[in-house]
């Protein structure tokens, strides 16, 4: 007995990238996002169908209520939910009413559904590069891709991080430049106390089921406090269709598509809504526990610096690596890591300009993406760490045991 624990003790002191016990023997749980509480909603929905006779369809009564229960959690304002984020954002181009060719800066770090609506538009994306301390465009980028032609400024809180949205809301007003604030990855972020989506003219959310808050498997949210720009956003979303007090008038009074999300989706907005405050208490909780611990272990990993008075949702954890203080390779470091069984990417892919369709559409995009130095520079100093709510105290903790584990190794 003793010679095996002796084993065991020797195998955990090796790195499993060279043959030793992982620190996490078990996957990483699943989400579980959907329960009990979505089932029942979902037979009530499709229950009373069945009774009635009725389709269902949208525009039913749980879009109504979850719009309500969205501008509540928002604080005021109007919304309208879509079937994705994609959709929300052509709804919001749509809104703004600019002319065509118009430039519209757009994050260098966020999915292509930030970026193809634009195009689709008749107008020009602006490729712009981030922060260098973190994954969010800042004022100062900003103020080097701005030209005659720029009408609106997207500005993407990308992994939960809020960007410093109110310096950038200052100067875009007095240029009389719209603000678009694309939240898809920060539902119930703060910054000084106020929710993200509340800084922009107009704002959107994805609601598909990876995201903080969802509304089933796909889905949206297109968010104003401006009330003209909202309604003309509602508009586009279902054809022009013009509806009074919630029936079709048989009216269509502007262009638009089909962008309308079903009353099924719509009740699972409802109940997810309600567990909403605990998934951001959890996530950010979650991320400034492993940012104190970080510090304190004084690890070459360390969560990204973040914006004064900001309250982050940590879609996931955006790791700065210091290679100044380890023997090995970023890589090298990254991939002993994922042996000790973390879900990690050394790198966060996620540049819609560097993709084989801008090569096809170079003519619609203002400048390449050569110039985009901050982000390739995260590339080479950054990496993430995917958590979810519903990780214990123990799967925290795990992920803090193996960066030690391979600091000890690496660690200068
Ligand atoms: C930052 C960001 N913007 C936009 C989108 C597009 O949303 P959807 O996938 O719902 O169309 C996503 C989704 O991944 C996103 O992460």
């Amino acid at each position: 007995m003793k010679k095996y624990q002796k084993y065991i003790e020797q195998k955990n002191n090796i790195l499993a990238i060279n043959g030793g016990l992982p620190v996490r023997k078990k996957p990483f749980p699943n989400r579980n996002l959907f329960n009990i509480e979505e089932k029942n909603i979902l037979n009530k929905v499709i229950g009373n169908s069945i009774k009635t006779g009725i389709p269902i369809r949208y525009r039913g009564k749980y879009e109504e209520i979850y719009c309500k229960k969205f501008v509540k959690f928002m604080g005021g304002g109007n919304a309208h939910c879509v079937n994705s984020g994609t959709n929300a954002l052509l709804c919001c181009l749509h809104a703004l009413n600019l002319k065509k060719n118009s430039e519209i800066i757009t994050p260098s770090v966020t999915d292509v559904g930030c970026v193809m609506p634009i195009i689709l538009m008749g107008h020009t994306p602006v490729p712009t590069d981030i922060d260098k301390n973190s994954f969010n465009i800042n004022l100062d980028q900003i103020k080097k891709k701005i030209s005659k032609k720029t009408k609106a400024v997207i500005v993407a809180h990308i992994g939960g991080e809020v960007a410093n949205i109110i310096e950038i809301k200052k100067f875009l007003k007095k240029k009389k430049i719209f603000l678009i604030e694309d939240c898809s990855q920060s539902h119930g972020a703060r910054l000084k106390n106020i929710k993200v989506g509340n800084f922009g003219d107009i704002s959107f959310f994805s609601t598909m089921s990876s995201k903080i808050h969802c509304t089933g498997g796909t889905g949206g949210i297109v968010f104003a406090n401006n009330k003209k720009l909202f309604s003309r956003s509602f508009l586009f979303s279902d054809r022009g269709k013009l509806f009074k007090k919630n029936r079709f008038t048989g009216y269509y009074t502007d262009l638009g598509l089909n962008c309308t999300l079903d009353d099924i989706s719509a009740a699972i907005g409802c109940v997810q809504i309600e567990k909403l405050k605990s998934i951001i208490y959890r996530t950010n909780k979650i991320g400034e526990y492993v940012k104190k611990k970080l510090i304190k272990m004084n690890s070459p990993s360390q969560i990204g610096k973040q914006i004064k008075n900001s309250l982050n949702v940590y879609w996931f954890l955006r790791i700065k690596l210091d290679k100044n203080k380890i023997k090995v390779s970023k890589k090298k470091y990254c991939d002993a890591l994922k042996s000790e069984g973390i879900n990690l990417s050394e790198k966060y892919l996620y540049n819609p300009f560097n993709h084989k369709w801008t090569k096809k559409y170079k003519k619609n995009l203002k400048k390449s993406s050569a110039s985009l130095k901050n982000y390739e520079k995260s590339l080479k100093e950054q990496y993430v760490i995917y958590i979810r709510e519903n990780y214990s105290k123990k799967d925290v903790n795990d992920i803090l045991k193996a960066i030690k584990k391979v600091d000890k190794f690496y660690k200068m």
